[in-house]
């Protein structure tokens, strides 16, 4: 079998370089911390549950139509207006099979063939993946620690070219916690309108915030509607990664075209899950309370760590699931450094440069194991590091 140009385009994630090591060292029976899983570890709560288990009992097990439940679509049209300060009807929104087909509709539907996509990064890896697969050029805009991670327009504008199409932002940040707040968002808003481009915004870790910290949406600026597409999932904002259900919310004109990218590739997103959904966007906000608890705790388990570890320069996350820390100060790269931690404690971390170049030198810790073991891993790595010196 010859693999095609496309796929040779895009390696399989480094990640899977340290979960291999990782499942070698378990069967030798050694204990290893996952921290690279990018996902809630908790059940999805049982009301939702209940509710898609209802449907199946329902047989409610057909096609539904290619947009999506209407009373789901209804559903999260007025989580939109209620929760986002955005103004979609039901017919601008299409029910996506998670973020990633909403990700995938709207890359595959407004970006040509040799078309370039600002990508400001370390970024969620998928991104880059589908522009290629897209036949497109993903550019990374490059996020700095010393700016905590925000988007600087000066580098976005050096990274525009006449062939620029798309910028795709991610707010709360994968792999850097990073919230973009109101007046970062207003000026992504004015450099995409001034230039007349698409910005494609992931929200999928939306309800993962911490302290003061709030979520905002790019499409909340006037006239962003037409330059806009929102995207959101149930995965991590209800602890549904297993159920693939998204959503995508655009202006009417967009709706109508890249609804022939699930229609083709889909269908639909399963019927049941969309029951579940349903519960979770009008109820899930009460029923997460204590996951979020359990998040904003064990980010502050992470951040004393490293606070305490010279070596490392970190940002306090915002939002999301994760700590990126500078580990350039040990000597060494990301890849090693990963490595060293695997085998001499026992910790599985992400090695930054899987989220693009701008990651080299980082590593990316997801607070997704339990707190106990969070909290071992943690020590374990402070000593890890004081070996090294
Ligand atoms: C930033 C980001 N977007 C999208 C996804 C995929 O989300 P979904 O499960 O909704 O497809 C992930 C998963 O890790 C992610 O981190």
């Amino acid at each position: 079998m010859k693999e095609t140009k496309r796929l040779q385009e895009i390696p399989l994630a480094g990640i899977r370089k340290v979960f291999e090591k990782a499942k070698k060292l378990e069967a030798q029976g050694k204990k290893i911390i996952h921290l690279e899983i990018g996902r809630p570890d908790f059940d999805t709560p049982a009301p939702i549950k209940a509710e898609a288990i209802q449907a199946l009992k329902d047989g409610f097990v057909h096609y539904t139509s290619n947009y999506g439940m209407d009373e789901l679509r209804e559903v999260v049209a007025e989580k939109l207006r209620q929760e986002n300060n955005l103004d979609y009807g039901a017919a601008e929104v299409i029910i996506t099979a998670g973020a990633s087909m909403g990700i995938a509709a709207a890359i595959l539907g407004l970006v040509e063939v040799g078309d370039e996509v600002l990508i400001p990064a370390p970024a969620y890896p998928a991104y880059r993946k589908q522009v290629k697969l897209a036949g497109a050029t993903p550019i990374e805009v490059p996020l700095e620690l010393l700016d905590d991670f925000r988007i600087n327009i000066e580098e976005l504008e050096r990274k525009y070219s006449q062939n620029t199409k798309m910028l795709i932002i991610n707010t709360p940040h994968n792999p850097t916690g990073t919230l973009l707040d109101s007046e970062n968002l207003k000026e992504i808003a004015e450099f995409v309108r001034s230039r007349d481009i698409m910005v494609l915004s992931d929200e999928c870790y939306e309800n993962i915030t911490f302290g003061n910290n709030t979520h905002h949406s790019i499409a909340e600026f006037p006239g962003m509607k037409e330059n806009s597409v929102v995207v959101n999932s149930t995965s991590k904002s209800f602890s549904m990664t297993g159920w693939r259900i998204g959503f995508l919310a655009s202006s009417q004109a967009v709706i109508d075209s890249v609804i022939k990218v699930p229609q083709n590739i889909s269908i639909c997103p399963t019927s049941f899950a969309q029951s579940g959904a349903i519960k979770a966007y009008r109820e899930g906000k009460q029923l997460i309370r204590g996951m979020l608890e359990v998040f904003a705790k064990r980010k502050e388990i992470v951040v004393n760590t490293l606070e305490r570890i010279p070596d490392f320069g970190y940002v306090e996350p915002g939002g999301a699931l994760y700590v990126f820390p500078e580990v350039t100060k040990t000597g060494l790269s990301s890849q090693e450094f990963s490595d060293y931690l695997l085998e001499e404690a026992g910790i599985a971390v992400t090695p930054g440069d899987d989220f693009g170049e701008a990651g080299r030198g980082f590593i990316r810790i997801a607070f997704t194991c339990c707190t106990e073991d969070l909290k071992e891993a943690m020590v374990k790595l402070e000593e890890a590091v004081r070996i090294l010196n």
